[in-house]
């Protein structure tokens, strides 16, 4: 939720610090800072509110050195401040941290260092660290560390330098991310690979329970007792660097509009030479042989937000192709409920960024009751990726908008041929029927790219609705967890209060809300609830609610009842939710910007949520 870096070498500290920072700020953006070593000293430049604040202070005030650490933070404990922005200090400001996840147990903690008479300054949960490191400092800063760490609980990764031995950043991490760059003369760490690869390609991944010590030519790695661990640099792909907006206004509305490309290229990296079908048809590399996956006799999917919203479009995938029971938990609940999970379950974690907290859990709790693991997942090497038994990776690249886009339809696109993979290894679908749809599927690209050329009609529905207060979306089967997705886009950027609801459960209550005031987006495309949901439509219009319908080309009965229709291109229904998400994404971010709100920031949020 927090984003770390860390640096010591040659080049100037504030540009190096901040260019990494700029490359973690979608992790978290309510105030930021950076500590240096200088003349002896440790001195510190923060500020509260984006990152931009403090790269006008460094502008002005820049600090000198070449070892120092930085953050960028999402508030867990202690509100966006001055004295709770990160660095954090011992008393004597001898010693500095950063900070990502959460210490569990930081008040019985900090109740005993205040008993020892420490002197601290912020309300968050990070500060016991520097003072903990103080407590135990006795000539030797790695133990000081170390022996902290045993005092901690919870999920985090810090670094730390000290003037007391000024040479040096040390990093330990417990389950979460950090990764450690290897450079010539140089070297630095950081909670992800984006911003490591800004600097270098040669890359630790450091395992749970690890610290690194750091210097201009040498990076140490020891575990929790104090044991040496050799390992290895990776080299990575180069080409993961590239993040540019490419003249796009937001990042998100670049990556919506990636959204064919990002599915060709997976079309053309699964499907390329197995149309026509034929008995060799293997979309995946999985670990899991064909006859494990055939005999899969359950299937339970944990995932957060968007990820879980995919999540539920693959139950109604996987029954109606392959007639295996699906659950899908979000993660946060599917970690606490103690799972009847049998022999013969296959486990699926869904996540774009690979670290996020709950589902990481989810993915633990389901590996402790011996059944296998596949993640969907976008972050090459992620947390998730590394953790699964097996993985399919979703190749959207680097999705920078808080909110998701690109990320949801190419889970869609994952989920899609997965499903029509497994119903053919249960033998449920023949070359035949397999053909059909995967040509199906193979036309989507254009389809995505036709809706994506209208946008213009988004934005008229746009400045119509972008005032209101609360906002309704409406699906049934495959597109009920359609209009979830949509009410999430559309409070997640715009701040509007949205529900996504079962439109068959509107008659159970919810359709008290209706009237004059309320727009109800009512996803109707063709398929096989398309008639139920036209009477879930004249329910509302009976009721005078605002109706902005979503269906299919053709479609001329909805035009006479709605206030507003955008037509998606015929397709199947199962694909129906990767078309009807775009108008979804668009309206949400159109709306968001009319109402003038940092779209690729929003308020409150980050892209990747580390702690629980
Ligand atoms: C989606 O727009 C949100 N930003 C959020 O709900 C996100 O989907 C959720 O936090 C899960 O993230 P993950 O896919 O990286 O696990």
């Amino acid at each position: 939720m927090c984003g770390i870096i860390g640096y010591i070498g040659q080049r100037d500290i504030n540009t190096v610090l901040l260019a990494g920072l700029w490359k973690l700020e979608y992790r978290g953006y309510d105030s930021a800072g950076i500590a240096v070593i200088c003349d002896g000293e440790i001195r510190i430049r923060k500020s509260i509110g984006k990152l931009k604040v403090l790269a006008d202070i460094l502008d002005k005030e820049p600090l000198s050195g070449n070892i120092g650490i930085g953050h960028t933070r999402w508030a867990t404990h202690g509100e966006p401040s001055q004295e709770n922005a990160h660095p954090q200090v011992d008393c004597n400001n001898t010693i500095a941290v950063v900070h990502n996840g959460i210490i569990e147990n930081y008040l019985s903690l900090k109740e005993s260092l205040v008993r020892e008479r420490h002197l601290f300054r912020s309300f968050t949960d990070t500060e016991v660290i520097p003072h903990l490191i103080e407590k135990y400092y006795n000539g030797d800063l790695l133990e000081a560390v170390r022996l902290s760490m045993n005092k901690l609980s919870g999920a985090y990764a810090f670094a730390v330098i000290s003037i007391r031995e000024p040479d040096k950043i040390i990093c330990v991490q417990k389950n979460v991310p950090l990764i450690i760059g290897i450079g010539e003369g140089e070297n630095l760490l950081s909670s992800d690979m984006l911003a490591v690869l800004g600097l270098t390609r040669k890359v630790i991944v450091l395992e749970n329970n690890e610290m690194a010590t750091l210097t201009r030519d040498s990076v140490q790695i020891v575990d929790i007792e104090g044991n040496e661990v050799i390992r290895n640099p990776t080299i990575m792909d180069g080409k993961a660097i590239k993040i540019d907006i490419a003249g796009y206004p937001h990042f998100m509305l670049k990556e919506i509009h990636e959204q064919p490309k990002v599915i060709q290229q997976n079309i053309d990296k699964r499907l390329k030479n197995q149309i026509p079908m034929n008995s060799t048809f293997q979309p995946f590399e999985l670990g899991l042989s064909e006859s494990e996956l055939a005999k899969v006799g359950r299937i339970i999917i944990q995932a957060c937000g968007t990820s879980w919203h995919a999540g539920k479009v693959g139950k109604y995938l996987i029954e109606k192709f392959c007639r295996i029971h699906t659950e899908v938990d979000i993660s946060s609940e599917f970690r606490y409920r103690n799972p009847v999970i049998s022999g013969g379950s296959l486990a699926i974690a869904i996540s774009q960024s690979g670290e996020t907290a709950d589902t990481i859990a989810g993915l633990r709790e389901a590996k402790i009751s011996f059944i296998r693991v596949l993640s969907i997942v976008n972050v090459i090497n992620s947390t998730i990726a590394r953790e699964s038994d097996d993985v399919i990776y979703i190749n959207a690249g680097n999705e920078i908008g808080v909110a998701s886009t690109k990320a949801y339809t190419a889970q869609l696109f994952a989920l899609s041929l997965f499903s029509l993979y497994l119903s053919k290894l249960k033998w449920l679908m023949g070359e035949e029927e397999l053909t059909a749809r995967l040509s199906k599927l193979m036309e989507i690209p254009d389809k995505m790219q036709q809706v994506l050329q209208r946008e213009s009609e988004i934005i008229n529905i746009a400045h119509k609705y972008y005032k209101a207060r609360n906002f309704l979306f409406l699906g049934r089967g495959v597109n009920y967890p359609s209009a979830l997705e949509g009410a999430l886009k559309l409070k997640e950027i715009s701040y509007i209060h949205a529900t996504g609801l079962p439109a068959g459960e509107m008659k159970h209550g919810p359709i008290a809300l209706i009237d004059d005031q309320l727009p109800v987006v009512c996803i109707n495309p063709k398929g096989s609830v398309h008639e139920k949901m036209m009477s879930n439509i004249q329910e509302v219009k009976a009721r005078k609610g605002k109706i902005i319908a979503i269906a299919t080309e053709g479609n001329v009965e909805i035009a006479n009842i709605a206030d507003d229709v955008f037509y998606i291109p015929d397709c199947p229904e199962s694909l129906s939710p990767m078309l009807v998400a775009l108008p979804l994404q668009m309206l949400a971010y159109h709306i968001a910007v009319l109402r003038g709100l940092d779209v690729d920031k929003p308020r409150n949020l980050a892209k990747s949520v580390t702690v629980e």
